[in-house]
C-alpha cells in the first residue's frame, strides 16, 4: 500500500509502497478515508521529539484518521466491517498517513453521522486536546471565565466551541483577519494579539489554555484570578508527563528542571500550571462525537489536499493562513 514515510529527520516525508499493517487481536484494519494534518506530525519530521518519542526510522507518519473498517481483529466486539470510524492512533502505532491502517480497538470511535470523513479526520487529536485540558485538567464549569489562545488554530477552534458549550465566557487571540471568524466560533472577547495586549485587557480568569509557550505562557498567568489553572500544550513539560512517559528518572528529573521557572512564577501568583500531552481515547472520542452530532461543535476544516500531496502540505505548515484543520483526503 501507499503511505508516506519519515526516512531521515528534517527529509521530506517519502510517499513509497509499504507492507500491509498486521492486524493484533485487539486491533481493527481502517480504510483511510481523510487524515488530519498536525503540528505533532512536523515536530516530530523536524526531529524535535526524538527523546520524547524515539521512533525507529522509517515510520509512517500521521496521528488522526477517519475511514471505513475492512477487518477486525480475533477479540473484537466494538466494531465490524463497514462501520465509519474515528481516532487517534496511540503513539506506538501512528501512521495514518497511508491507504490502511491499523488501530487499537481502545482508541476508535463510530464516526459523528452528521459529518463528512474530511471533517471527522480533522478531529480527533485536536477535540481530545480540547476535551482533556477543559473537561479533564480544567473542570470548566458554567460562569468561569476562560482563555483560549491561537482561537483560529486547529486546537483553539475546537477549545472555544467546548468552552461554550461547558457554559464559560470565553476570550480568545487570534490575528486581525480571524477576529470576526472567532465570534462565530462562540468567542466572547476577541483580541487581535498583533495589535492589543491580552494580559493588560483580561482579568480574573479561571482558566487559560497556551498553546504559544514562553512569554505568551508567563503573561498568561497574570490574567488568572488566585486559584486559577494555566494549561500548556506547548510546554514547558513537567514531572506529570514524565510521568505519563513511564517515569524514566533522567527523563522526570529534566522535565522538573525545565518547568521549574515558569511553576516558580505561578506559585507566586497564587495559580498553577500544568503540561499537557493529549492522550489517544476512544471513549473521549464517543463523547465529542455526541457533541457533534448534536450541534454543539462544528469541525473545522480550512483546507482538504489529496493524499499525495501529505509531505508538501505538512511541510508547508508552520507557513500557517489555514483556519482550523488541513485534512489529506483520499476520496
Ligand atoms: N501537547 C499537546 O497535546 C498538543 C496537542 C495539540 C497541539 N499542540 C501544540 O499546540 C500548538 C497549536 O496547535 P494547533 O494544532 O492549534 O496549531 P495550528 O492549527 O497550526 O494553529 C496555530 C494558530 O496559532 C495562531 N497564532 C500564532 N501566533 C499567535 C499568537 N502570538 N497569539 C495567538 N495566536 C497565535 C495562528 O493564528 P492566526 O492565523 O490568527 O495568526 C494559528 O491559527 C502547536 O505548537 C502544537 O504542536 C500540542
Amino acid at each position: 500500500m501507499k503511505a508516506f514515510v519519515l526516512t531521515q529527520y528534517k527529509e521530506p516525508l517519502q510517499q513509497q509502497d509499504v507492507p500491509e499493517p498486521v492486524l493484533g487481536d485487539h486491533e481493527v484494519l481502517v480504510d483511510v478515508k481523510a487524515a488530519g494534518l498536525n503540528q505533532l506530525d512536523e515536530k516530530i519530521r523536524l526531529g524535535e521529539f526524538k527523546q520524547i518519542l524515539p521512533y525507529k526510522l522509517p515510520q509512517v507518519l500521521g496521528h488522526d484518521v477517519a475511514g471505513v473498517v475492512l477487518e477486525v481483529g480475533a477479540k473484537i466486539q466494538s466494531f465490524k466491517p463497514g462501520d465509519e470510524v474515528f481516532g487517534r492512533p496511540s503513539n506506538d502505532s501512528i501512521g495514518t498517513f497511508a491507504e490502511r491502517v491499523a488501530v487499537a480497538e481502545e482508541d476508535l470511535a463510530i464516526k459523528p453521522a452528521t459529518v463528512s470523513m474530511e471533517e471527522a479526520g480533522s478531529l480527533p487529536l485536536v477535540a481530545l486536546t480540547a476535551w482533556q485540558a477543559l473537561v479533564e485538567r480544567g473542570s470548566v464549569r458554567p460562569g468561569q471565565k476562560v482563555l483560549i489562545h491561537a482561537g483560529a488554530g486547529g486546537v483553539g477552534s475546537i477549545a472555544i466551541q467546548l468552552a461554550k458549550y461547558l457554559g464559560a465566557t470565553v476570550a480568545t487571540t487570534v490575528s486581525a483577519g480571524n477576529m470576526d471568524f472567532a465570534r462565530e466560533l462562540g468567542a466572547d472577547v476577541v483580541i487581535d494579539y498583533r495589535s492589543e495586549d491580552f494580559a493588560e485587557i483580561l482579568h480574573d480568569y479561571d482558566f487559560v489554555l497556551d498553546s504559544l509557550g514562553g512569554e505568551n505562557l508567563e503573561r498568561s498567568l497574570k490574567v488568572l484570578k488566585k486559584g486559577g489553572k494555566a494549561i500548556g500544550i506547548a510546554g514547558p513539560p513537567d514531572a506529570g508527563f514524565a510521568r505519563q512517559l513511564g517515569g524514566n528518572p533522567v527523563l522526570l528529573g529534566a522535565m522538573t528542571l525545565l518547568s521549574s521557572g515558569i511553576r516558580r512564577k505561578a506559585r507566586r501568583l497564587g495559580v498553577t500550571y500544568e503540561f499537557l500531552f493529549m492522550q489517544a481515547s476512544g471513549q473521549q472520542l464517543r463523547g465529542i462525537a455526541a457533541l457533534i452530532d448534536a450541534g454543539n461543535i462544528k469541525p473545522v476544516v480550512g483546507r482538504v489536499v489529496p493524499f499525495d500531496q501529505t509531505s508538501d502540505v505538512l511541510a508547508a505548515m508552520e507557513k500557517g493562513g489555514v483556519r482550523g484543520k488541513t485534512v489529506v483526503s483520499h476520496l
